[in-house]
């Protein structure tokens, strides 16, 4: 991780313990140190929209500013610029089109793709649960990001966009939900799209009724990063937390292990694209939450 990052997750980390329990830490937080610690710790925005190099390392100081291209029989699209230039990047669009990206997947009525949908590839189907305070600290930590100038190539569209509902974020959530750790937990995994690769899949869509967290999707030669490195043909495996065919003969700790420091039980360490580089800066409240949920996975 660039010198830059690790200070940026140590200072979260540090904001985190500061503060006595999560409520605590959130009630104590600004919006953009709210924004800043969703986006980059569980929502992990940067994995699809900041360039890495050959290595598949995150590039110091081009953060945001896009990155890996991911193809499908539907569409060939890079995850864009989301930093704040003008020009290539999201600087002159308003608070509600952001907004509107995130939650509906369209784009502003202005600017060169005008009106025209975002590929399944961002994870909208899961963002629709973002509730309204968490949403609005999205906007305001990435009105924070330094402009870079960098045009992504355009995407292509060779079907209609189809997107995935997933039950979790259609049901919604309320602040009131948040008094139970399973709870927080769901509202965690479902805005860190945990599912949509840890979920049985076939035919190009994954089950998240019967294969929630059954694992099988594999990450292969359709996912290429911008300078090269690719997904080793990976397959995202089972992590049910109540079935001995996922998690459930792992420890607590264990499971912590692999979220956030990226080694399995049998010690291999994860590849990309798990996110562990940026669920790394987690909270401990928020990582034994979402392991509560997924305890509850059978
Ligand atoms: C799994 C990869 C992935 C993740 C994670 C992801 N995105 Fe995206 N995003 C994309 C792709 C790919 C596109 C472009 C789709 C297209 O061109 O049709 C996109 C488009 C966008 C756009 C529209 C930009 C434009 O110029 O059209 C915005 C804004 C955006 N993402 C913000 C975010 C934010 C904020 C997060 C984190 C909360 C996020 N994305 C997480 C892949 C991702
Ligand atoms: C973009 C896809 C993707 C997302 C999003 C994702 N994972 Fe993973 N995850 C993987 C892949 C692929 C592996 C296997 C990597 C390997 O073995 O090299 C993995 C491995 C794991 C493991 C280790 C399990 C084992 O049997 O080795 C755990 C635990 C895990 N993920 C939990 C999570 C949680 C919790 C989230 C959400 C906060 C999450 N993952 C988000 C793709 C993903």
């Amino acid at each position: 991780m660039p010198a830059r990052w690790r200070r940026r997750a140590l200072i979260v980390l540090i904001a985190g313990l500061a503060s006595v329990g999560i409520d605590a830490a959130t009630a104590a937080e600004t919006p953009v140190a709210r924004g800043s610690y969703l986006v980059n710790t569980i929502l992990a925005c940067g994995n699809c929209h900041s360039p890495r190099d050959n290595a598949g390392a995150a590039i110091a100081d081009r953060a945001f500013s896009g990155g890996l291209t991911i193809s499908t029989p539907a569409f060939t699209a890079t995850a864009p610029n989301i930093t704040q230039d003008r020009d290539t990047g999201i600087g002159d669009w308003t608070d509600a089109e952001i907004k509107r990206a995130l939650l509906e997947g369209t784009r502003p009525d202005h600017g060169e793709l005008a009106g025209a949908p975002l590929a399944a590839a961002m994870p909208t189907g899961f963002y629709k649960a973002l509730l309204p305070a968490d949403l609005d600290a999205i906007v305001a930590y990435l009105r924070t990001v330094k402009p870079i100038k960098n045009r992504v190539p355009p995407p292509i569209y060779t079907a209609p966009v189809r997107r995935q509902p997933y039950p979790e974020a259609e049901a919604g959530f309320a602040n009131a939900d948040f008094t139970n750790p399973v709870r927080r937990g769901a509202y965690l995994v479902t805005i860190g799209h945990c599912m949509e690769c840890h979920s049985t899949w076939s035919a190009g869509r994954s089950d998240f009724v019967n294969g929630l967290g059954h694992g099988g999707r594999p990450f292969g030669p359709t996912l290429v990063h911008g300078l090269g490195a690719d997904w080793h043909g990976v397959v995202a495996p089972n992590i049910t937390g109540a079935s001995a065919a996922g998690l459930g003969t792992w420890s607590d700790a264990e499971i912590d292990n692999a979220i956030r420091h990226g080694i399995a039980r049998d010690g291999h360490r994860l590849l990309q694209p798990m996110a562990f580089v940026f669920y790394a800066g987690l909270r401990d409240g928020d990582v034994a939450d979402i392991i509560a949920y997924l305890r509850t996975l059978r």
